[in-house]
């Protein structure tokens, strides 16, 4: 079963690795971008099915005419992931090649997960794993999601959303935990699921995978997550941003001008890059953990902008490098930590987790950021989880259950396949709240607002 999914995920693969042969390498033009746009286009055809204009018919300048209608009419209703007036740059009888090796797969027939896969695939080609832009594994997000149980009133944000894993998975837990009306969970994505990302590439895939997964309006912003309303210098220099003024524009920012009376987000769910230091005097010096240094890893500043990010008494996952969880070198941050929240659990992650994109070893941080007037306390109990079966192989393949253990294959996702053990240390984590009275959910701490 897990074969047959992989090679439906493939067939995708497989389309682009053959029009890449045949017509992108030799293009001149940047593969990402044009696949992105024909895929934007197909998915806004296959939305608006009185058209169906994405075929092959005709001569080549009848076909890009008509991509070029498709193009336009996606850049106006998803501004976000299309500029106006985008066009294909390919030439009309190159075109002609890719739409008609696309035109009979059904984007929306794939399934949500199949695309995700293929924007994986197609975003490592582009971009390296070293700049810390790979996707977070499926059932690693689901993991966290169960784990800190998001309802349906409570604000998400991922500050370091990529490709929007996180958001999507959300959604799809408040899904199935609610069953709401279309209606509900439309206002659900408008309102409550917030990502950011100093990349505008992974924000368009975001966009685009939101749209697929049933909302294309959710708030997905560009910008560098890591600026304070105080601290207005770029961190990155221009080859890592496209807008003109997103440098300059902070997470506050945004929230402010789209909600009325913004108090903090309830829960942060993220994977910040492993990699990558910051050494701007002006940011450091507004972080606590910055402050008189010459440079701190980007990983550091993240976990203190999330907990900022956090209304009081909100709750987070965030996937580290191990060294943060263990390292003697980082026993500073876990105790600045202790002064400012209560950690719930901290989980290790099997070591082919994260490959192919990286051999860093990983794990997850649950917190409770400590409520207005709360005083830590010196001795509680953390729950601790080390995951043995990664779900990977060591070439960072995903790893499948073997048929007998799958119980009823028809209601389960690729991601449900997955052969490691992180449902079993959710139930143990779940069990170990109960006993020791820990809350999760909204009731906690939402009085201090
Ligand atoms: C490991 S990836 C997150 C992957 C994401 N969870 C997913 O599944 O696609 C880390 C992300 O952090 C983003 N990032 C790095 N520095 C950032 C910053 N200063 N502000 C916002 N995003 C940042 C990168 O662009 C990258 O998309």
């Amino acid at each position: 079963m897990a074969k047959r999914h992989s090679a439906r995920a493939g067939t995708l693969q497989a389309i682009f690795i053959r029009l890449e042969e045949l017509v992108l390498a030799n293009s001149g033009e940047d593969e990402f971008e044009e696949i992105f746009k024909l895929i934007v286009a197909k998915l806004w055809d296959e939305m608006n099915e009185a058209t169906a204009r994405f075929n092959a018919l005709g001569s080549p300048e009848e076909i890009a005419a008509r991509i070029s209608l498709l193009l336009s009419g996606a850049a106006s209703t998803w501004p976000g992931i299309l500029e106006a007036g985008t066009e294909s740059r390919l030439t009309p009888s190159h075109l002609k090649i890719c739409v008609e090796a696309l035109a009979p797969y059904s984007l929306h027939g794939a399934g949500f997960e199949v695309m995700d896969a293929f924007f994986e695939f197609l975003v490592s080609r582009g971009s390296k794993g070293n700049k810390g832009q790979y996707f977070t594994p499926r059932y690693v997000i689901e993991f966290c999601v169960r784990m800190m149980q998001p309802s349906m009133n409570e604000l998400v944000v991922d500050p370091a959303c990529g490709s929007g894993g996180f958001l999507v998975h959300t959604l799809d837990y408040v899904r199935r935990e609610n069953m709401p009306s279309n209606k509900k969970l439309q206002n659900y994505c408008n309102d409550f699921l917030w990502g950011f990302d100093v990349d505008a590439r992974a924000i368009r895939v975001a966009k685009a995978l939101m749209i697929l997964a049933g909302d294309g309006r959710s708030n997905i912003v560009h910008l560098n997550s890591l600026l304070k309303p105080v601290a207005q210098t770029a961190l990155f220099d221009t080859s890592q941003t496209d807008g003109k003024n997103s440098r300059s524009i902070t997470i506050e920012d945004v929230c402010r001008t789209r909600r009325r009376a913004h108090k903090g987000f309830d829960v942060v769910l993220t994977n910040p890059p492993f990699a990558g230091e910051v050494r701007e005097e002006s940011v450091l010096s507004s972080y606590d953990l910055g402050r008189s240094k010459v440079r701190v890893e980007r990983d550091v500043l993240f976990i203190e902008r999330c907990l900022d990010l956090l209304r009081p008494g909100g709750r987070m996952a965030i996937v580290l490098p191990h060294n943060k969880l263990s390292a003697t070198s980082t026993g500073d941050l876990r105790r600045w930590l202790l002064t400012k929240a209560q950690i719930l659990a901290v989980v290790g992650l099997g070591r082919h987790t994260f490959l192919p994109h990286t051999h860093q070893k990983a794990g997850v941080l649950f917190l409770r950021r400590l409520a207005k007037g709360e005083k830590p306390v010196s001795d509680y109990k953390i729950f601790f989880g080390v995951s043995d079966k990664d779900g990977k192989n060591s070439r960072g393949e995903l790893s499948f259950k073997d048929d007998e253990q799958i119980a009823d294959e028809n209601h389960l996702s690729i991601w449900d396949r997955v052969d490691h053990d992180l449902t079993e240390i959710e139930s143990a984590f779940h069990k170990f709240c109960n006993q020791e009275k820990v809350i999760l959910g909204d009731s906690n701490g939402r009085m201090d607002n």
